[in-house]
């Protein structure tokens, strides 16, 4: 597949936040701070709103707003599924096929109507929200640009040290096995040449980091 290219600045640094890094959304992430507490939604979900951050900066033309959203809230759904499923079908079998994945996608649509509507936003504006979380795990192709930024947003977490430590033990493999499969399986599937960017700088990083080469 043909990357997403960009001509503007991608910022590769280690991903954190600033001074200047909006608060904005504070209300919203305050909405939603109890189905943070699920499947370490509190360490993907802010270190992917940082990565879409970024994003939308070497995008400019996507939707800031709707991809800011969208990321804050894809996986608060997984709060509303069954905890125990989420370690034996979401992570063991055929884990992408999973019908708790499309729960936690359904239900994530459903927090999202429950809360954006008291925070100001518009029903056009809520929509487009849920039309990206509706398949953001379970649909092959992205829909729009915003949705494209999503999905990488979604991926990019994983290549840093907290991204390895989790999913490795969800997966039940070792950090260096791990490694190997985010460079087979999750690099491709990047979808703009910002993220395979900033995933390559990360995943070197990470690798020399937890010296993946010997351990
Ligand atoms: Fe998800
Ligand atoms: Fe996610």
């Amino acid at each position: 597949m043909t990357l997403l290219q960009t001509d503007q600045l991608i910022e590769t640094s280690p991903i954190d936040v600033h001074e200047a890094s909006a608060t904005d959304l504070d209300p919203l992430w305050a909405a939603v701070s109890t189905e943070m507490r699920t499947r370490a939604n509190n360490i993907h979900v802010p270190i992917s709103f940082a990565y879409a951050e970024r994003l939308c900066l070497a995008y400019p033309e996507a939707d800031a707003l709707v991809v800011r959203v969208t990321i804050l809230l894809h996986d608060t759904g997984w709060a509303r599924v069954d905890e125990t499923k989420i370690i034996t079908e979401g992570f063991g079998g055929d884990w992408r096929k999973a019908d708790i994945r499309y729960q936690h996608e359904a239900y994530g649509c459903d927090i999202a109507r429950e809360v954006l509507p008291g925070l100001g936003y518009d029903e056009a504006f809520i929509t487009r929200v849920t039309d990206i979380i509706d398949g953001h795990d379970t649909r092959a192709e992205s829909h729009s640009i915003e949705d494209s930024l999503v999905r990488d947003a979604d991926r990019l977490w994983r290549f840093t040290p907290a991204g390895i430590a989790l999913a490795s033990g969800w997966f039940t493999m070792t950090p260096s096995v791990y490694c190997n499969r985010l460079r087979q399986e999750i690099l491709p599937e990047l979808i703009t040449s910002a993220a395979l960017a900033m995933a390559t700088a990360e995943m070197d990083r990470s690798e020399a980091l937890l010296k993946i080469d010997v351990l």
